[in-house]
């Protein structure tokens, strides 16, 4: 009960320190440099084909084979940065890793690689430390390579392919996961699917992070049916995300909704 705790407490602060803003000058240098790139590509007007092999709309009610062949989708660079995480939520995401330092870390959805930017700059801020990302279109991972290579993230590893196909062989070759964040793919059971996936791989003491958890009643459904898996000892509500802390202690359960608005 006492690390419990004491991890709510770092989550307190990782949120605290969300809402003031503070960063070291260290860390804003990567935040320029990174920011300068989310930039750029919000004013770039390239066409990428790509496949989407999610579920698209919240809406849309795919079936689970619709999201697995997939749909080939063009839209301007500049489009496809709008699902890149905002400044606060990946300076969020940026701080959990400052404070609980984890060594594996795991992105599920790349994109243009922006939160993988923000993650892969708080490891090496930290001094070690790696993350895979994995994301299904080759045209965004190609793009996602050569942003991540500009900033010379070497601690950052991008792998294509639908999660289903590439999650199982990353998950046994890198190690007790430290930490996950699940931002791809949007549908009820895949997500939990993915979860249960990852818990298997996860560490003694692991956070798990999944975003957009109220974009469709299928993604609340799967933050409830997370958090009431066992291996979940605290679960935070941001409404836009949700973190789960998960450790193999038995202790209770702590479950609460941060009202942001
Ligand atoms: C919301 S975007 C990720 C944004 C990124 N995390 C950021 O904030 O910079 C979700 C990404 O997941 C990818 N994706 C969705 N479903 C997938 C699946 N089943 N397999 C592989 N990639 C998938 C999409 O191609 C898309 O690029």
């Amino acid at each position: 009960m006492r690390q419990q705790n004491a991890v709510c407490g770092k989550i307190a602060d990782v949120l605290e320190g969300a809402f003031a803003g503070a960063v070291t000058p260290e860390e804003q240098k990567w935040v320029t440099n990174i920011e300068a790139i989310r930039r750029r590509l919000d004013r770039c007007r390239e066409k990428l084909y790509l496949e989407d092999f999610g579920a698209r709309t919240a809406d849309a009610a795919l079936t689970e084979e619709d999201m697995r062949q997939g749909a080939t989708i063009e839209k301007e660079v500049r489009v496809h940065n709008r699902a890149s995480k905002e400044k606060f939520w990946a300076l969020l995401l940026f701080r959990l890793i400052r404070e609980f330092q984890p060594n594996t870390c795991l992105e599920l959805g790349t994109c243009l690689g922006i939160s993988a930017a923000y993650h892969g700059a708080a490891l090496k801020l930290n001094g070690a430390g790696k993350l895979v990302t994995l994301e299904g279109s080759e045209s965004l991972t190609a793009h996602s390579k050569s942003n991540l290579a500009e900033l010379e993230l070497d601690n950052v590893e991008v792998v294509c392919g639908r999660f289903v196909d590439t999650l199982p062989d990353v998950l046994t070759t890198c190690g007790p996961v430290d930490y996950a964040f699940v931002d791809g793919h949007h549908a009820e059971q895949p997500t939990v699917d993915y979860f249960q996936m990852i818990a298997e791989h996860a560490a003694e003491f692991s956070i798990f992070v999944f975003d957009d958890i109220s974009w469709s009643d299928g993604m609340r459904k799967a933050w409830r049916r997370i958090t009431e898996d066992p291996r979940v000892k605290a679960a935070v509500d941001l409404r836009t995300i949700g973190i789960c802390v998960l450790h193999n202690e038995t202790a209770d359960k702590t479950c609460f909704r941060v009202p942001l608005y």
